[in-house]
């Protein structure tokens, strides 16, 4: 967060060089204008009340690595109500949490759930673990996820470092329109340094830079006259230079196999029971090579059971 008044164009940013190192008063100084910001601006949303349970921490966290807020609130009020615990949903099968799954993507996320869920009730007597390493060890769950929960369940001291958050630290503190394609070694360690001492507080900071990257500091158009961190932040300093990399490119969705593969499992979640071939035909009949092809994937993710009869089912086990 370097304090430098004259901003100079000449001056392109390395992000891999990382940033200045902050003093401690300006990292107080950022910790302070973060939380206030987020007292008074944060979304009410129900995994972040006291009373939430671990679980529904846990399921949030799944839930929003890849889709929106507002997709992710009414399926995440469905799946609370229907499996209050993790043990409420390992005692269904597998295809029950694709089929609540509902329109929300990339439904392995709701087999991995299911598989947390399984664990957690078999190895931990039903309470989400409360550590990172024993969160970390359930399947399913990556680094994230585990740091997420424990953070934001537990109060433990982790950083919780999602695409907001990384895009936050790299304008703000590193002076770079946005971060590396994937999270380095780098970012890492400099989301460690800004976390506040106070383990409680670093949950708090961790949900605020979040929530910052989601409302103010967003990825295509920023908002940077309603950030609290405007008159320090290094990228608008170094007069916002244009990231250096290669544009991302937008993503394609129709006529892709995600977009077939949505079709098919739309078929086996609307059905209470077995589907033939020829209705899962139906779904998608423009391309049946890419059908076929669709299908067995779908298959080989275990989110569709072949059965013997030539029929095909959400998983049963
Ligand atoms: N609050 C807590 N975790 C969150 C997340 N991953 N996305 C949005 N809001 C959150």
């Amino acid at each position: 967060m370097p304090r430098t008044t004259a901003p100079d164009p000449a001056t392109t940013p390395d992000p891999a060089a990382g940033p200045a190192p902050l003093t401690p008063d300006d990292l107080a100084d950022l910790h302070r204008t973060v939380l206030d910001w987020y007292g008074t601006h944060a979304r009410d949303l129900p995994w972040r009340h006291a009373d939430c349970s671990p679980w529904g921490v846990l399921v949030s966290e799944v839930m929003l690595q890849q889709t929106p807020v507002s997709r992710v609130l009414p399926r995440w009020r469905e799946w609370v109500e229907r499996w209050p615990t993790p043990a409420a949903l390992a005692a269904e099968a597998p295809g029950e949490a694709v089929r609540a799954w509902d329109r929300l993507g990339y439904p392995r996320r709701a087999l991995r759930l299911h598989a947390a869920a399984t664990a957690i009730t078999a190895e931990h007597g039903g309470q989400v673990p409360d550590d990172h390493a024993a969160l970390l060890a359930l399947p399913g769950i990556g680094a994230y996820t585990a740091a997420a929960v424990a953070a934001f369940a537990f109060r433990r001291r982790h950083a919780v470092v999602d695409t907001n958050v990384r895009r936050v630290h790299a304008r703000a503190v590193s002076g770079a329109a946005e971060p590396a394609p994937a999270l380095t070694a780098a970012e890492t360690r400099l989301a460690v340094q800004l976390l506040p001492d106070d383990p409680g507080t670093a949950a708090r900071w961790s949900v605020g830079v979040m929530e910052l990257g989601a409302l103010v500091c967003t990825a295509r158009a920023p908002r940077c006259p309603a950030c609290p961190l405007l008159d320090r932040c290094a990228w608008v300093v170094a007069g916002r230079p244009p990231h250096a990399g290669p544009a991302r490119r937008a993503q394609r969705w129709a006529g892709t196999d995600r977009q077939v593969r949505g079709r098919l499992l739309a078929v086996l979640r609307q059905a209470h029971g077995p589907v033939s071939g020829a209705e899962l035909a139906a779904a998608w009949s423009t391309d049946p090579a890419q059908r076929e092809r669709c299908l067995d994937g779908l298959v080989a993710d275990g989110l569709v059971e072949p059965l013997p009869d030539g029929t095909f089912t959400l998983p049963r086990s």
